[in-house]
């Protein structure tokens, strides 16, 4: 097993390793002594990984209520949040109890925010079972719902007690939702470490993880709550998020973060501010996981998109740019030539 120190307001502990839910119960205890919990999972998830998870702990003294939503990003919304925290009070839970996130990032992100508001807010423990939500979701704060008005919009910073990743649980990920979690692994080498980019479908997923949650905690402990460096992990999200909107979300979070990655490098390359290249070699690492890097969006659609994204201030739009495998940095434009600046 590996940990990382997330050294954040609350600081806590990543652990990484294989069979760790097993003993899930002494992976906990140190920091939450038996007592309430509510675990909170999706359908398909609390099927495969619940009872074990609800066994292993009611064996070690705890009381453990579990509410269960249906899997896909239509659950992450305010009525969800609304019947988790009324099961909250159902179950009685105090301040010194805590909830559990058994999923994927869906699950990390809502289960979060009504950590973040219960009883103006309670402990949560991560317990992520997808790539994507090992690598990125579940560690760094961020929580909340998605609303009409566009994904993650309603949310609170809420760093989890302590992130459980145990990589068994990848064994039963469909392919596709695997390599969702790859686009983002991608992410973490194009920003910061071209050996981990390449090092992507060769070293151990143990290894992957360990590295990438390491580039993660290192980022977010230098700025917390999202006002400078932060934003650099949405490389390939202002475009990825329009991707995402413009396929009605058949395409997934991570795949679309896959397609925005090309859509900005290439913006880059086009304009000189990127090494030529670099488009090119994220296109075959995502062909190598048989993603396809088809964009069928114009440039007008996936700017109108972007226009309501998180990071537009104004008429400027910060984006994070490529200038080579290994160094991304934040740049910011007019939104009036955002359009040209796509180029597509
Ligand atoms: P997800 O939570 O929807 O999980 C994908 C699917 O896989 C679901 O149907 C789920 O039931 C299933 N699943 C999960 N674990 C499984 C397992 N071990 N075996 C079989 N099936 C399993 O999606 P995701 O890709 O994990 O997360 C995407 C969400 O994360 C998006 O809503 C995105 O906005 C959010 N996100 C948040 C942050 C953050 O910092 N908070 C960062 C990145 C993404
Ligand atoms: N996933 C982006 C962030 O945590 O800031």
């Amino acid at each position: 097993m590996n940990t990382i120190n997330v050294k954040t307001s609350k600081p806590y502990e990543v652990r990484v390793g294989k069979g760790l839910l097993k003993n899930i119960a002494r992976e906990i205890s140190d920091i939450k002594k038996p007592g309430k919990c509510i675990l909170i999972s999706d359908d398909t998830v609390f099927s495969l990984y619940g009872e074990a998870v609800k066994t292993a702990l009611g064996e070690a003294g705890y009381t453990v209520y579990e509410t269960v939503f249906p899997h896909g990003e239509e659950s992450k919304n305010m009525e969800t949040v609304l019947s988790l925290l009324t099961a909250c009070f159902e179950a009685g839970l105090t301040r010194s109890d805590f909830a559990i996130a058994l999923g994927g990032g869906i699950v990390g992100d809502v289960c979060g925010f009504v950590s973040s508001i219960y009883l103006r807010g309670i402990d949560f423990i991560q317990i992520p079972t997808t790539l994507l939500a090992a690598i990125d979701s579940s560690v760094g704060g961020k929580t909340g719902v998605n609303t009409d008005y566009g994904k993650n919009l309603i949310g609170a910073f809420h760093q989890p007690v302590r992130v459980i990743c145990d990589t068994d649980t990848f064994s039963t990920l469909p392919y596709e939702i695997y390599t969702a979690g790859i686009c983002e692994a991608l992410k973490y080498g194009v920003i910061r470490d071209k050996d981990l980019f390449y090092a992507i479908g060769n070293a151990d997923i143990e290894d992957i993880v360990f590295r990438c949650v390491g580039i993660k905690a290192d980022i977010v402990e230098n700025d917390e709550f999202d006002h400078g460096e932060r934003q650099l992990l949405n490389f390939g999200h202002t475009f990825g998020h329009s991707i995402e909107a413009l396929s009605d979300f058949k395409i997934s979070h991570g795949h679309a973060v896959g397609l925005g990655m090309i859509v900005i490098t290439r913006a880059c390359e086009k304009a000189g501010l990127c090494e030529s290249g670099v488009c090119a070699e994220i296109e075959k690492a995502l062909n190598a996981f048989e993603i396809d890097t088809n964009i069928t969006y114009s440039a007008k659609e996936l700017e109108s998109y972007a226009m309501s994204d998180k990071k537009r201030k104004g008429n400027k739009i910060t984006l994070v740019i490529p200038e080579k495998l290994g160094k991304c940095v934040l740049h910011t434009i007019s939104t009036d030539d955002l359009e040209e600046f796509i180029g597509l």
